[in-house]
């Protein structure tokens, strides 16, 4: 893996680990950081019920993750990469949520990416961050795909939603497609991928689209379906555009 290592370490006192059904140990390869740790699901329920509310506090209401999912399409299939820290390292407000009192140890940011009929293709299903400004995302993203020896990651995203900035830094984010009816944000997301083997390349953009452009963002989708050479490349996006490399 090329793109998903890049400038990826956690500073003590965080932690990396991640958290899923014991019959996953064996496959999950920490060798980066060996001093990692797994939690089996099975046997975790503090951390199940952290990880529940952390999600909760970052997709609150209709997108709430129900708990028969976390457990029969999150933990039983696969695991989730967390990174922990002293709790105190929340703000109160997080603290609350999370139900959690200082000398604990607590959930700062956690990925999860299902695998798929491909062997090595993984869909990114939930980023989240619960301390804001320190680029956990993107850490958190970059180490579980590590570890689950992702070489394809493919997600779902909307064009004006800031974790583009974290997604690009990880490597330039082809553009695949619309996304599958159904979705809730259908008209303003798309399918993309990133290539995780791809030697690391970072092009300037050479195309910005105004973020509320839809009209030409779907060209782009369009013309990136047929030819497989459209790309969000970072920053990703800067509040007005959507920043894009086209290949002549
Ligand atoms: C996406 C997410 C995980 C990123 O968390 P994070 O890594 O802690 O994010 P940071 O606070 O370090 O911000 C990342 C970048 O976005 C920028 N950013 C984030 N929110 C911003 C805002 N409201 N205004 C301006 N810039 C913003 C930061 O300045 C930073 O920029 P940089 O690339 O120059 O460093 C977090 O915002 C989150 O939990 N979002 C809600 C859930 C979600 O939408 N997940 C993604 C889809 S699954």
């Amino acid at each position: 893996m090329s793109g998903a290592d890049a400038d990826t370490r956690l500073d003590p006192p965080l932690e990396f680990g991640m958290f899923g059904s014991a019959a996953h140990r064996d496959r999950l390869d920490f060798s980066a950081w060996p001093s990692s740790k797994f939690w089996e699901a099975e046997y975790s329920p503090e951390m199940a019920r952290q990880y529940r509310a952390a999600n909760r506090v970052r997709f609150p209401g209709p997108l709430a993750l129900p708990g028969w999912v976390f457990c029969d399409l999150f933990v039983l299939p696969a695991a989730i990469g967390v990174v922990t820290g002293p709790a105190d390292l929340l703000d109160d407000e997080m603290r609350g949520a999370l139900q959690v009192t200082s000398p604990e140890r607590a959930i700062m940011a956690a990925y999860y990416a299902a695998p798929t009929l491909t062997p090595g293709v993984f869909v990114g299903v939930s980023l989240i961050s619960l301390l804001s400004g320190r680029g956990l995302g993107r850490v958190v993203k970059s180490m579980t795909l590590q570890t689950l020896g992702a070489s394809v990651q493919r997600g779902v995203a909307q064009w004006s939603n800031w974790s583009l900035r974290s997604h690009a830094k990880i490597g330039p984010m082809r553009l695949v497609g619309r996304v599958p009816s159904g979705h809730a944000l259908e008209h303003k997301s798309f399918v993309y991928e990133i290539d995780l083997r791809r030697e690391q390349f970072h092009p300037e953009a050479n195309l910005r689209v105004p973020v509320d452009d839809l009209e030409a963002l779907g060209g782009l989708l369009d013309r990136g379906r047929a030819h497989g050479d459209v790309f969000i490349v970072s920053p990703g996006f800067d509040g007005h555009y959507v920043h894009l490399f086209v290949e002549k």
